[in-house]
């Protein structure tokens, strides 16, 4: 029995926790996550401790598990921001408030975000008998002046070795890599264009998986609002690739990283057999998750309805809301059955197997079959009536596509 009501833990989605350290050495001109200077960072870690502390048990009150084997944490998800600059005994002292509140699962996942910058090996080591079982490294380019583009404080050289280290010390290694990046050099003719970008990103993308990793995040660049790569490009400084060179790119990646034995299973994620990501497909699947940290945001069901939790993104406003009233929450709102639906289906064909039919409508999420046959016809859904699939041409039209969707 919840406070809430009747939800039994066997009837609520699999739990996982987020927590978000929003400081970084150095603020990459293209990143608009919610990140701060870490020489901002003046609080002390034992307040850091009782904040994460506080909020955990708020959320718990509001999202208990029960102490049965179906209501604990399956997976935990330290992420940032930069959450290797976090002094290790932090990180273990938050996994075990999360054990001592729900109790943390036995093969729990327990993945940590990483810069090259503050991956030293004996560090590394230290995260991993804090309890980290996954190390995600952002390395972002194996190419020095790709990465001095892009804002980078380290070289490829020392990406390598610390994602070496990670491969030695963690069941799962895994690095991020951003594509389809600036353009330099002298401007070509479209297809030379699109012909030398794709035979440069061949190149990088197979160096990267001689390294044999488990595990691999592809992002294609995106210029997002509010950054330094944002006003470079409105003022013509920053030469982004066309759709047809972004398109390109995303085909020889999928074909590459399929015949290395990493197909995507979701849009920019890859891994090998048993090396999926946990914590994110547990979400993209529906699954709750608890937001905990400045700027996190989390998805929990209360009383049979999934609820959207938003935090104060500032730090130093985060840290003094969860030591004064015991929590950071801006916003604890119960998400519409439209708004579910939208996030459901967009969620689902974001992954390479799709959605079933039956799990949508267990979530409350009917769709229109006029619209599912017209989508299939366009070639943008594949053609199977249990599973909602998009095909390679859909995925890369995806927002096209749920918008007709859900129209
Ligand atoms: C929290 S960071 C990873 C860890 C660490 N902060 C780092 O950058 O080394 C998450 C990832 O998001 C990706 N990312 C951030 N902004 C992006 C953008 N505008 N376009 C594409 N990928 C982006 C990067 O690949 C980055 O590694
Ligand atoms: S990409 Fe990583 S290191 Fe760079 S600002 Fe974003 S979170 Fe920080």
């Amino acid at each position: 029995m919840t406070r809430f009501g009747a939800t039994s833990a066997e009837a609520l989605p699999p739990l996982g926790v987020y927590i978000h350290w929003p400081f970084c050495t150095a603020i990459c001109p293209y990143c608009d996550f919610n990140v701060h200077g870490a020489h901002k960072n003046n609080a002390a870690v034992t307040d850091w401790q009782a904040a994460y502390k506080a909020e955990l048990t708020h959320a718990y009150a509001l999202r208990p598990g029960g102490k049965s084997e179906a209501g604990k944490v399956e997976t935990v998800f330290f992420g940032g921001g930069t959450p290797s600059l976090m002094p290790p005994h932090l990180v273990a002292a938050i996994l075990a408030d999360i054990d001592a509140l729900w109790g943390l699962a036995d093969n729990a996942e327990i993945s940590l975000e990483a810069n090259p910058v503050s991956a030293p090996r004996p560090h590394l080591q230290a995260l991993r008998a804090a309890g980290v079982t996954r190390l995600s490294l952002g390395v972002q380019a194996f190419d020095d002046d790709a990465l001095k583009a892009l804002g980078r404080t380290h070289s490829a050289a020392e990406a390598q070795e610390a994602f070496l280290a990670a491969q030695d010390i963690f069941d799962t290694a895994s690095f991020d890599l951003i594509y389809a990046r600036p353009v330099s050099g002298p401007q070509q003719n479209p297809e030379q264009a699109v012909e030398a970008g794709c035979a440069a990103w061949q190149r990088e993308l197979s160096a990267a998986l001689a390294l044999s990793p488990q595990h691999m995040s592809l992002y294609q660049l995106t210029i997002e609002p509010d950054t330094v790569f944002h006003s470079r490009a409105a003022q013509g400084r920053l030469a982004v690739p066309h759709e047809d060179m972004a398109a390109a790119l995303y085909e020889a990646t999928q074909r590459l990283c399929t015949a290395a034995g990493l197909p995507a299973y979701e849009i920019s994620n890859h891994a090998i057999d048993g090396h999926h990501c946990r914590h994110n497909s547990a979400i993209w699947h529906g699954g709750d998750y608890v937001g905990i940290g400045p700027g996190a945001h989390g998805r929990i069901t209360i009383d049979g309805r999934k609820h959207a939790s938003m935090a104060h993104k500032q730090p130093q406003l985060w840290l003094a809301a969860c030591l004064e009233d015991g929590h950071g929450w801006q916003s604890l709102t119960a998400l519409s059955a439209q708004e579910a639906a939208e996030e459901a289906v967009m969620l689902g064909l974001r992954l390479a197997d799709g959605v079933g039919v039956q799990a949508l409508v267990q979530r409350g999420v009917a769709l229109d079959p006029q619209k599912l046959t017209a989508l299939k016809q366009d070639g943008l859904l594949a053609a199977c009536d249990d599973v909602v699939q998009a095909t390679d041409k859909g995925r890369l039209l995806l927002d096209y596509m749920i918008g007709r969707l859900l129209a």
